[in-house]
């Protein structure tokens, strides 16, 4: 089979080749060939040229089968597709695509083979009925029967009116098709070898040639700017939530939630507003995520809570509780029944079962043990300027706020700091860690140093 994307997406003004672009998670030419493999795996060429490196190595990412073959100019869909027979066998069918179409289904392209099949015809065409048909190839037909292919840019007034497009999705006989495209010319408002010319010469020729139309119109729409890149990523984007409603999660509002592909999510699952979920998510069953919570590849476990937060890369224990506010890097690692609160950043950070992070605190590169509590603004010192370096927190520790944990350190079990504290040597478990100055009241000073001024009115007062 083939796929066409070697176009240079101009349209798209990216720096990017437009089939690299994701939706959903996933390249846009990962979803085609998703969809495609589940009909025919082997032999599966992809026609590169703008940017034909960086597809080529994407497509080694996703696709072990595929092959990418290079189309040097742009000489049209005709060309591309010469080129990819160059080393096919000699007769058969070919199914070819256009690389960006991520909407497809796996359904519709089996039973564009099945049509294809059964009808016997030299060439069977994906349609769709459009309510805006602008820009695609017309299917002209006379008395029910597809006579050509027309391209919007040469159509007449009367063919521009014809809804049924061309989804560049067809089936071919190889032999036929081989045939057919050393007669195609470049006489078009483009100048370039036009595959839909085949249509023509077929039907000239007296082979048969069919249409198959599609339930869907949406799977066959296109991206080539960014406005039907956010279309496109929309209708993805209910076709995932519509799923997930249906395997018994609750989403709260549609419109605001994106979730990837890849995630995996539990019914009872409940996602708040504003939420995405991308890369390979896990979430158990009874997890609230949200409002406006994005997690990247996380695994959430059963009931926990994360509210208002950012995630990435960090597992978080059943019925822990995040947020709001809350930012958890990568290697954040909490255990059941964890609080991680507002304003607390992690990072290469295990907490133990039922400890507390509550409020304005650094947690990075440390291991805290079961039931601790983390005063307010405690700061993990862990970066010397040159390295890092580990803090250990036993269990049933009470660290007070505002202490400063200067790694490499280890505060015993059970073990106390003194609120204010700058603790840069070991505390033992059980003792009580004091690491500031003691304090000196000079009594007297307001009085003589601010003499008339309001708190020393107010002191005076008091006398
Ligand atoms: C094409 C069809 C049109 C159809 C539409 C469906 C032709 C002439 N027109 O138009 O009938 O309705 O798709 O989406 O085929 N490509 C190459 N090499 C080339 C030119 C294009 O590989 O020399 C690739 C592009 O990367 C793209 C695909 O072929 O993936 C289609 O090309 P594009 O320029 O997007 O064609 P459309 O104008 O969309
Ligand atoms: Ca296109």
């Amino acid at each position: 089979m083939i796929v066409l994307a070697a176009g240079e997406g101009t349209r798209m003004k990216s720096s990017l080749p437009k089939v690299l672009h994701k939706i959903s998670g996933r390249t846009i030419l990962e979803h085609l060939l998703n969809a495609v493999s589940e009909v025919e795996s082997k032999e599966v060429r992809v026609v590169v040229g703008a940017g034909s490196q960086e597809v080529t190595e994407a497509l080694s990412t996703f696709s072990k089968s595929a092959k990418s073959v290079l189309q040097e100019v742009r000489r049209g869909t005709g060309d591309a597709v010469r080129i990819a027979l160059a080393d096919s066998p000699a007769t058969g069918t070919v199914l070819v695509c256009a690389g960006d179409t991520p909407l497809l289904t796996s359904q519709t392209l089996k039973a564009l083979v099945e049509s294809h099949r059964e009808s016997g015809a030299a060439a069977t065409v994906l349609t769709a009925e459009l309510p805006d048909p602008f820009g695609y190839g017309r299917i002209v037909k006379a008395n029910g029967e597809l006579i050509s292919i027309v391209e919007e840019r040469d159509a007449d007034k009367d063919q521009r009116e014809i809804t049924e497009i061309n989804s560049g999705v067809y089936l071919f006989d190889i032999a036929a098709l081989r045939d057919s495209l050393t007669k195609l010319d470049k006489k078009n408002s483009q100048g370039e070898e036009y595959l839909t010319d085949v249509i023509g010469i077929l039907r000239e020729a007296g082979k048969s040639v069919g249409t198959y139309l599609t339930e869907d119109f949406t799977e066959i729409l296109g991206i080539n700017d960014r406005s039907q890149l956010a279309d496109v990523s929309a209708l993805l984007r209910d076709r995932i939530n519509e799923a997930l409603m249906l395997s018994g999660v609750t989403i709260v509002d549609s419109a605001s939630t994106w979730i990837d592909l890849n995630a995996e999510i539990e019914a009872d699952v409940r996602i708040e507003p504003g939420t995405s979920i991308q890369g390979k998510s896990k979430i158990k069953a009874g997890a609230v995520i949200g409002p406006r919570t994005t997690l990247v590849d996380c695994e959430v476990g059963a009931a926990a809570q994360i509210i208002e937060s950012h995630c990435e890369s960090s597992k978080i224990g059943n019925q822990a509780k995040v947020g709001p506010y809350a930012h958890l890097r990568s290697g954040t690692v909490l255990a059941g029944d964890v609080k991680v609160g507002s304003f607390v950043e992690t990072k290469n950070a295990h907490v133990g079962e039922g400890s507390k992070v509550p409020h304005l605190s650094y947690v990075g590169d440390a291991e805290i043990g079961k039931e601790t509590n983390i005063g307010a603004a405690t700061i993990f010192v862990n970066y010397d300027g040159v390295e890092k370096h580990q803090t250990k927190v036993g269990d049933h520790v009470r660290i007070g706020s505002d202490s400063m944990l200067i790694a490499p350190v280890t505060i015993g079990d059970g073990a106390y700091t003194a609120a204010g504290s700058v603790i840069n040597e070991d505390v033992p478990p059980g003792a009580l860690g004091i690491g500031r100055a003691r304090q000196v009241n000079i009594l007297g000073w307001v009085l003589k140093k601010r003499k008339g001024s309001k708190s020393a009115n107010a002191a005076e007062e008091k006398k």
